[in-house]
């Protein structure tokens, strides 16, 4: 049966109209268990026994940033959303142009997140993993130099010698994910599985997460639809080539507060 269900009646009562906690916010956005690599529905579609998601801000008529950072499209509860996202995650992976335009630190270890961390077996803080092909970054920043746990490099094997050496020698791990200058999507979900790095969370930028979408390699969406018009000429979420079909998502959840919607839809 077809019916339109009203947004508020889709949380649960006890917790409707009032400030969610951090742990309940961890519950809410809990990755599902995840299987060991090549068991049947391991993880994602991919069997690689990883969970990709992304965490992506909108603009009502669809832009992915505004001049040139997705800040201006935030609110403080997305933020707290984007946080616990990251608390959640084992790795965080980022296209380099956002680790260029949004000067990316390193992920902080957060006390309210410490405890639920050590259980599920996690360090103090989600590695970030950057994906660059150049590898045009600049690694005297805190991101490479300052990291809790190693930043990762996500690149591929034509990737220039001395763009590597300058990395590694910043204490930055270079991962190979890819035959030629760039990252196989697929390929980098498996590399990092294949390090322990399971419970996957990208962050964008639009031209990075259009290949995971195009590789038809994410599982989930934490999209917040901020209630904005910004106009102009700004990227989408997702840009670069268009698959042939629209992959079909479903809403897993919608939570609403000041006029911005946190949805999270799944893969189907
Ligand atoms: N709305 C949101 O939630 C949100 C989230 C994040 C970012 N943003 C905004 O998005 C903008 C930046 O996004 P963007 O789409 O332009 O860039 P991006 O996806 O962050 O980064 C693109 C860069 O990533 C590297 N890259 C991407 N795919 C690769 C592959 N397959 N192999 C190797 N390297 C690969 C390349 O780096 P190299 O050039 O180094 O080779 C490429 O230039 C910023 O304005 C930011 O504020 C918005």
């Amino acid at each position: 049966m077809r019916r339109l269900l009203p947004v508020t009646d889709m949380t649960e009562p006890e917790t409707a109209g009032r400030e969610w906690s951090l742990d309940e916010l961890a519950d809410a956005y809990a990755y599902p268990e995840l299987p060991s690599a090549g068991a049947a529905g391991a993880g994602g579609e991919a069997g690689d026994g990883a969970w990709l998601r992304a965490n992506m801000v909108s603009s009502l008529d669809g832009a992915g940033q505004h001049d040139g950072r997705s800040q201006p499209l935030s609110s403080e509860e997305d933020m707290r959303i984007f946080g616990t996202l990251r608390a959640l995650a084992d790795v965080v992976v980022v296209g380099a142009e956002t680790v260029r335009l949004e000067g990316y630190r390193p992920a902080r270890a957060r006390e309210a997140f410490a405890a639920r961390r050590e259980a599920a077996g996690q360090g103090p803080a989600p590695a970030i993993a950057v994906v660059s092909a150049s590898l045009n970054l600049d690694f005297s920043l805190p991101l490479f130099t300052e990291p809790l746990v190693p930043t990762l490099v996500l690149t591929g094997a034509a990737a220039p010698a001395e763009r590597v050496a300058a990395a590694r020698a910043a204490g930055a791990e270079v991962l190979v994910a890819g035959d030629g200058a760039g990252v196989e999507p697929a390929r980098a979900r498996a590399v990092l599985a294949e390090r322990g790095l399971r419970r996957q969370l990208t962050e964008g930028g639009p031209r990075l997460l259009g290949q995971f979408v195009a590789a038809d390699a994410l599982d989930e969406l934490c999209l917040t639809v901020s209630p904005t018009m910004t106009s102009g000429a700004a990227q989408r979420i997702a840009g670069g080539p268009a698959v042939a079909v629209p992959t079909r998502f479903q809403v897993a959840s919608v939570l609403e507060q000041d006029g911005f919607l946190f949805t999270r839809y799944r893969r189907i």
